[in-house]
């Protein structure tokens, strides 16, 4: 377990609420998620279907005692819980600084409600680079060039576990629905992690001890 954090203790635990017995439930991948996986396990629910958005989480969640199975199993959750890097006012949100926002999109995105947990700190007036990428390791260097030099590969990272290269969108922009539009139409780019209102139904937002419950 990571060093304490008030705030992402703080609204994992109200998430973790959210859920019932018998739902289909999205995890998430880092460090918020990681006060996430204990509290709901310790609510002793039953009959849930859990599917993780990396082998992190699930290896995490399956200590805990959670029911975590293959998203192949699965063609939609009740509901998805899982942090982000920011969280604009209009409800735009940047994921992947742990690399896992293709995983996290999908699964997001299979949920009738995803639900973002955060900690006051990710509150940001506008998004701002970096945003993550991932990208096919085959041709690569086309890939790049096709982005123009405003892309950089992480160095050091592994892989992600569908085999796509993790990167990272480094120029300054200034409209996300336009950013997004560009990156999901560059060839090369397998996704990326500017996720857009509409996918989001619920922002959890601590500070201070208290909870702030954003509907979208
Ligand atoms: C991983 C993610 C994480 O949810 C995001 O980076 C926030 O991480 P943390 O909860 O550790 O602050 O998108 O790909």
């Amino acid at each position: 377990m990571a060093a304490d954090d008030p705030d992402k203790r703080a609204a994992a635990e109200a998430a973790a609420l959210l859920v019932q017995s018998g739902m289909r439930v999205g995890l998430g991948t880092g460090s918020t998620v990681a006060f996430l996986l204990p509290a709901l396990a310790a609510r002793g629910l039953t009959g849930l279907r859990c599917v993780a958005t990396s082998i992190d989480t699930a290896q995490k969640a399956t200590a805990l005692g959670l029911p975590v199975e293959s998203f192949d199993a699965l063609d939609r959750l009740d509901i998805a819980i899982d942090g982000a890097d920011q969280v604009a006012p209009d409800g735009w949100v940047v994921k992947g600084g742990g690399g896992a926002h293709t995983r996290e999109k999908l699964v997001a995105a299979a949920a009738d409600r995803f639900v973002v947990i955060v900690g006051e700190n990710k509150l940001v007036a506008a998004l701002h680079p970096n945003i993550p990428l991932e990208l096919h390791q085959f041709g690569l260097p086309s890939t790049l060039r096709r982005l123009g030099g405003r892309a950089e590969v992480r160095a050091g990272w592994p892989p992600s576990p569908d085999n796509g290269v993790i990167a990272d969108y480094t120029a300054a922009f200034d409209d996300p629905e336009a950013l997004a539009a560009q990156l999901a139409a560059t060839v090369g780019v397998v996704d990326h992690g500017l996720f857009p209102p509409a996918l989001t139904s619920d922002v959890l937002i601590a500070h201070a001890g208290e909870v702030e419950h954003r509907v979208l």
